[in-house]
């Protein structure tokens, strides 16, 4: 607008308020040659002006078609306005203010106690808000615990490869037949998938003897195959853990053979000692039996091996070895593995001074030791350094743990039997992080603890040992023990699950756990294993036969002709499709326990507190402070039993049957006083109550990643 056409368009607007009001008066305005509106200024953003303020009015324009309301007469048109002082409240508070009136006539409204006011506590309304809503943030921040993370939420299964599914008809498993069976960890809710090694090998441990850490075995499929199997599993939202196998190589790696030959970089990759034919350096023994030291000739020297002699121990005093293995780790990580296993971790130092070990009987003949169990390994396992070790690849996983979700997991395998201390080593420290946890492998010895007290006293032995604000796993077998349900009995698999799925923590699952698969005998000419093959009451076929998905043909399992070790009998009705056709299957019960794990709060972030342990029955409770809903799980590990809890004033008279392992009446109610379970039944019995039961019991009580319940807004925070 040029100064003119402005000016012009102020007069009329301003004109038009006053005529629409009809409330101004000459008298209210002193004319003086002076209008109170810079007409000339031609800015609609002009500055403001006060109230009786004078500005030369220098620009209307001659033929506005609009009547000149104010002066009425072409002569004033060059004038000034001025306002009465005191009485423009008087005068605005009668004009309604309009759209599109200018800033300047807008000003005059504002300053009005009606507007002002309400602008006010709009304005500190705005600011109190923000505060409130930031000091709220910083409080959900503050007060949110830790979510679990995917390896805490979920079982860990393991798939031993050559056992799982066979893609290409050679009558073991691989790498294609893995992704073929994605759809069953969706089924059972489990997410966190632990493969037992693929690397290329010889297989004289199946694959725990590795020859090229980078590469996958022929038998099992390519690096493609690999990487087709972590998408898909990465799509379907699984996790992949894999075996690293740090304390060994195979005899074939091509490091062994450089070291053999002396080359100079290698030389020092194994354990080499001065030993002859007939002399090794010490009394050491291999956990495989016999000597842990193989002469070589090229070398005239001895190498040393925990396990076969065609699995050399690597030498982690040389910082090369040591370098060597992190990058392999970072291999790995780099390709997006989400987790490792990490193998004998115990073995991986020695003692430098090679002394013998002592006996475990003195009088023994040292010429008769041929057995890890006649020496304590005092020089051969849980070395000084050892944990600096596996802390330094825990810190490279960091690295590599930063996005949100891409947490890397470790667990670490190492025996130590009765000596829990050594194992919660594993755990770390409260300043430094180790393996997420080591496996508590304790319930193993639920055979020969079959009572409620005996399972009570081997989940405590983890409880009551285990690090504040650590987290528990629970492990019933594996590749290397025997099946579970053999050494107990299938009638005692389905409480067993229900033990591993309703306890805190993460329970893990070995292939054919879920579906109560047994051990398969295996004659002595057919035997696979190394470790049976020299003593083959140790042999560890029976607990590696071929998954049972069908009755079809080996079970689904493959279409060869014949499988590397055979199916079991049992497979026509121990599978997986049949078993999903069957609400009470044991596969059903996993999947239902697994499901529910998941959906309720007390049973994966609640407390555990016992209530009850006898000969036969081991009773716990899952409470969550803040929720009212709790669950009492009571186990039967021996004979048909009724227990009495009237003693628990904390439970209320009448609980409800949410899941038996025997009985399929859900809903139904049960008396406290009157818990009637049959041999190997489990009950899992929900209840609703004020009255938490952890408070006054601290010492029959744990939990990890403790949380409270806030219902009015349905949050968890740290209390
Ligand atoms: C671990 C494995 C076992 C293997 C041994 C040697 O203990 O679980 O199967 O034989 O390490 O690598
Ligand atoms: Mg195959």
């Amino acid at each position: 607008m040029d100064p003119v056409t402005s000016a012009t368009f102020y007069r009329v607007l301003f004109e038009r308020m006053i005529t629409r009001s009809q409330l101004i008066s000459a008298k209210d305005l002193e004319v003086d040659g002076c209008m109170f509106l810079d007409m000339s200024s031609g800015t609609a953003n002009g500055s403001s002006m006060e109230l009786g303020e004078c500005i030369q009015n220098t620009g209307f324009h001659e033929d506005d078609e609009t009547e000149d309301a104010v002066g009425g007469d072409e002569e004033n048109r060059t004038s000034t306005v001025k306002m009465s002082p005191g009485r423009e409240e008087d005068t605005y508070t009668q004009i309604k203010p309009y759209a599109g009136m200018p800033k300047e006539v807008l000003l005059l409204y504002s300053v009005q106690a009606r507007y002002r006011l309400p602008r006010e506590i709009l304005f500190w309304l705005t600011i109190v808000c923000t505060l409130a809503l930031v000091a709220l943030t910083i409080t959900v921040i503050v007060m949110s615990p830790r979510c679990l993370s995917w390896w805490q939420s979920s079982p860990v299964y393991q798939i031993y490869p050559r056992s799982f599914k066979d893609s290409d008809s050679d009558g073991i498993g691989d790498l294609k037949g893995i992704l073929d069976k994605l759809d069953h960890f969706q089924y059972l809710n489990i997410k966190a998938i632990w493969i037992s090694p693929f690397y290329k090998s010889p297989m004289k441990d199946f694959g725990y003897d590795v020859e090229d850490f980078r590469d996958i075995d022929p038998l099992f499929g390519s690096m493609q195959d690999f990487d087709d199997l972590l998408a898909a599993m990465h799509d379907k939202g699984l996790k992949l853990i894999m075996d690293f196998i740090p304390n060994h190589t195979s005899d074939t790696h091509q490091w062994f053979n450089l070291s053999s030959s002396g080359h100079a970089q290698y030389k020092d990759y194994y354990i080499w000692a001065n030993c002859n034919t007939t002399h090794a350096p010490n009394n050491w023994v291999s956990v495989f039996g016999n000597s842990s030291w193989t002469y070589v000739e090229e070398r005239q020297q001895c190498y040393y091996h925990q396990f076969l002699k065609e699995q050399p121990d690597l030498n982690f005093r040389n910082p090369h070895v040591r370098r060597e293995m992190t990058e392999i780790l970072r291999f790995w990580l780099e390709k997006g593995v989400d987790g490792f296993r990490m193998d004998a971790v115990k073995h991986i130092l020695e003692a430098k001074h090679l002394r013998d070990e002592p006996q475990v009987d003195p009088q023994q003949d040292p010429d008769t030791i041929d057995t890890e169990f006649e020496l304590h390994h005092d020089y051969t396992t849980t070395q000084l350094g050892l944990h600096d070790i596996l802390q330094a690849w825990r810190g490279e996983m960091d690295v590599y743990s930063r996005e949100p979700g891409r947490y890397r997991f470790m667990v670490a395998e190492s025996y130590d039997y009765e000596e829990t201390d050594k194992t919660m080593m594993y755990y770390g420290t409260p300043y430094v992080k180790e393996s997420d946890f080591p496996f508590n492998f304790y319930l193993m010895d639920l055979p020969t603890n079959l009572t409620g007290t005996g399972a009570q006293g081997l989940v405590n032995l983890w409880m009551a040992n285990m690090p504040v604000g650590k987290w528990p796993n629970w492990v019933v077998g594996n590749h290397d023990k025997p099946r579970i349900s053999s050494s107990v009995g299938q009638e005692y698999i389905k409480v067993i699950n229900m033990l591993l799925l309703t306890l805190p923590g993460t329970p893990t699952t070995y292939y054919g756990e879920e579906i109560g698969m047994m051990n398969i005998n295996v004659t002595i000419d057919e035997i696979q294993d190394p470790f049976g093959k020299f003593n083959p009451n140790a042999s560890r076929d029976p607990q590696r036969s071929p998954m049972q998905w069908s009755d079809g043909p080996n079970s689904g399992f493959s279409d060869a002709n014949h499988t590397w070790l055979p199916l079991h009998p049992h497979h026509t009705t121990v599978n997986v499709e049949a078993q999903q056709k069957d609400s009470g299957s044991v596969l059903s019960q996993y999947r239902a326990l697994s499901l529910l794990r998941q959906a309720q709060l007390p049973l994966h972030r609640g407390w555990m507190c016992y209530i009850w342990s006898d000969a036969d029955v081991f009773a716990f409770l899952r409470e969550i402070d803040g929720l009212d809903k709790a669950f009492l799980v009571v186990l039967n590990f021996g004979a048909d039993s009724v227990i009495n809890l009237s003693a628990i004033t904390e439970l209320p008279e009448q609980l409800t049957l949410h899941m038996s392992t025997k009985q399929e009446n859900y809903g139904m109610p049960v008396i406290k006083s009157s818990i009637a379970t049959a041999r190997g039944e489990g009950l899992l019995l929900e209840y609703s109550t004020h009255m938490r039961f952890n408070p006054g019991h601290a010492s029959q009580c744990f939990v990890s990643e403790k949380a409270c319940y806030l219902g009015v807004l349905d949050i968890l925070y740290k209390c």
